[in-house]
């Protein structure tokens, strides 16, 4: 059972994801650790022999994950309805500071982490020098349900007055499945608090996940995090209901491909093996 804290140990995967941006421009340099070049180089082997194969490629799901939500977050903010981010696990991911730059002060962007991470995450931050607008990162654990590492107290800080986004990259199929109900409650009952709220993630499927790959990859990833790896939904259908009974108005899991002539990479070896959440709340609901 994962507890507050304990999930410390999935942070090295966030080496390897920050790595994997930078490499493909999709961010700074600064956020590609040593850590994520070595993990990059160990994993090669193996995705060069799939790859040989025909088969997928880790790089594809990211590429096509990270792409998909970038352009559903920035529809969501070009049409007004998301004025604040708040981007949880983000590790080293780039987003933040892409965001920042490309929209100023017509968005804040709060990168959250556990402590470690997200001091990590600040150092690097500040190598590049300041932001183009509104730009900070937190100390957030995804499991506490209360104090001052808590979502709800992230949320506190936030404006009551612009439309949200939430976003969890990365993180899911490491949560136990309690883990992953109880966030999905408290996303659900913040973003519901807001005029907007947005909820976006990518999240895998098991009946698109049960290849020869797939099961190396988990068992790989599931050595590194010395934890278990969990794909918690069979199928799109029993993931969206999920979502409406966290709290969510709607939910619709979306696949990278439906998205082919607006992204690049989407139809890449791989990108079939993730969905992207997009969930919204309804009219916002009084504090409780
Ligand atoms: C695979 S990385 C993903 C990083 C980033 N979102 C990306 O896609 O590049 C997983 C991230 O989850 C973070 N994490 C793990 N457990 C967490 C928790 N309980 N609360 C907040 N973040 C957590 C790790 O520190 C790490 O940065």
């Amino acid at each position: 059972m994962t507890s507050p804290g304990d999930s410390a140990r999935i942070s090295p995967t966030a080496h390897y994801t920050g790595y994997v941006w930078a490499r493909h421009g999709l961010g700074a340099r600064e956020f590609a650790t040593r850590q994520g070049r070595l993990a990059w180089y160990g994993l090669r082997p193996l995705m060069a022999a799939s790859r040989a194969f025909g088969g997928p490629t880790l790089e594809g799901l990211l590429l096509a994950r990270h792409r998909v939500i970038d352009h559903l977050l920035t529809e969501a903010i070009t049409s007004g309805r998301v004025g604040q981010v708040l981007e949880l696990a983000a590790g080293m991911s780039p987003r933040g500071r892409s965001f920042v730059t490309r929209f100023g002060d017509r968005i804040t962007y709060v990168e959250a982490d556990l402590p470690g991470m997200a001091e990590r995450k600040r150092r690097a931050l500040a190598r590049m020098g300041p932001s183009a607008g509104p730009h900070r990162v937190e100390s957030v654990d995804v499991l506490a349900e209360s104090g001052p590492l808590s979502l709800s107290a992230a949320a506190g800080r936030l404006d009551p007055e612009r439309g949200l986004a939430v976003i969890t990259e990365g993180l899911l199929s490491y949560l136990p499945p309690a883990g992953l109900t109880g966030l999905w409650e408290r996303i659900a009952g913040l973003t519901g608090r807001f005029p907007h709220g947005l909820y976006l993630s990518d999240l895998h499927l098991g009946q698109e996940n049960s290849g020869p790959l797939e099961s190396a990859t988990k068992k790989l990833l599931a050595a590194v995090v010395r934890g278990r790896l969990y794909f918690h939904h069979g199928r799109a259908s029993d993931a969206e209901a999920a979502l409406r009974a966290a709290g969510f108005a709607t939910a619709t899991l979306h696949r990278p491909v439906d998205f082919r002539g607006g992204i690049p990479g989407v139809g890449a070896p791989g990108a079939d093996r993730v969905r992207i959440v997009e969930a919204r709340t309804g009219e916002p609901r009084p504090c409780a």
